[in-house]
């Protein structure tokens, strides 16, 4: 089973987006996906439609046991994708786990429970823009950290100072037996290669600086208008624009080419929608 937390030092970069959008092709793929919503404002929760709702359950069960029991888990309307939801919308989750001193740990512990570790392949955790302690504990909680870093030249510095912030606060948690997972940087929200290029280039030559954990991905994510009409039809963007015409890529080609770039022994599946599959019944 392999973890990633999507995680930036800012808000509206599109990290739910992005993690929505993973999650739903990965399950598509075939692989059986958890979503956690470690975000006191519950947009991953509302993303797709859940199945059962409201959820019996969600983060703050999570978190006050320690454990991922069955009845946290809601299935989506899309097959194979599963998600812990937050369910804090007084904000009380981030000022308990403060006063706890395994506040680091205690996600990344709960998620190593029978439950998910017998169902799922894949676990993505989406994360609050602002530094706080459900941010860390979602961080220390990934094998590898995806952030999406948007092309102005602004939210590149930003990105290595808040990056290289990030790696200094969380690093003494190595010392007990958590080590922070290298990030991805996956440039969002593009509109010309060529600026894409340059902010590639910033972030290799910071490499040293940011401690040799940080590579730059090859994908690269356009600002395309499909990312937001397939959130308003509650839809994977992969589902929602399968072809383009024109130079840039689909929404679909660039969502494989991350998720065959985030897990390669991925490459060459393609996704299929599993409910339909389910439906038609079984092909001869
Ligand atoms: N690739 C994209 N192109 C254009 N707009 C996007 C793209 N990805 C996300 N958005 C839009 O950007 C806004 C912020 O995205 P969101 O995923 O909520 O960011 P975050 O979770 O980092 O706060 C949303 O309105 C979303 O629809
Ligand atoms: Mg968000």
């Amino acid at each position: 089973m392999i973890k990633f937390t999507v995680a930036s030092t800012k808000g509206g970069v599109g990290k739910t987006t992005l993690t929505a959008n993973l999650g739903a092709l990965l399950a598509d793929m075939g692989l059986r996906v958890l979503l956690v919503d470690a975000d006191v404002q519950p947009s991953l929760s509302k993303y797709y439609r859940l199945v059962v709702s409201p959820p019996s359950a969600g983060l703050t069960q999570v978190l006050l046991k320690g454990e991922v029991v069955r009845e946290c888990i809601t299935p989506t309307d899309i097959a194979g994708l599963d998600i812990v939801v937050s369910d804090d919308p007084e904000g009380h989750l981030p000022n308990w786990l403060l006063n706890r001193i395994d506040r680091g740990f205690r996600l990344m512990f709960a998620l190593r429970s029978p439950v998910v570790a017998a169902q799922y392949d894949c676990v993505l955790i989406d994360t609050p823009g602002a530094i706080g302690p459900l941010q860390d504990a979602a961080v220390m909680a990934a094998d590898i950290l995806v952030s999406p870093i948007t092309p102005e030249i602004l939210s590149a510095r930003e990105f290595r100072d808040g990056t290289m912030e990030l790696l200094e606060r969380l690093e003494p948690g190595s010392a007990l037996g958590a080590t922070l997972g290298p990030v991805k940087a996956v440039i969002y929200r593009q509109d010309r290669t060529a600026d894409a290029r340059l902010i590639a280039n910033g972030i290799r030559e910071d490499f040293i600086r940011l401690k040799g954990r940080v590579s730059v991905l090859d994908t690269v994510v356009p600002h395309a208008k499909a990312y937001k009409e397939a959130a308003t039809l509650r839809i994977p963007v992969h589902r929602h624009e399968r072809r383009r015409e024109g130079v840039m890529p689909s929404a679909s080609a660039v969502m494989h080419q991350l998720a065959w770039e985030l897990i390669p022994s991925l490459q060459g599946i393609e996704a299929e929608d599993r409910s339909e599959v389910r439906s038609e019944g079984p092909r001869a």
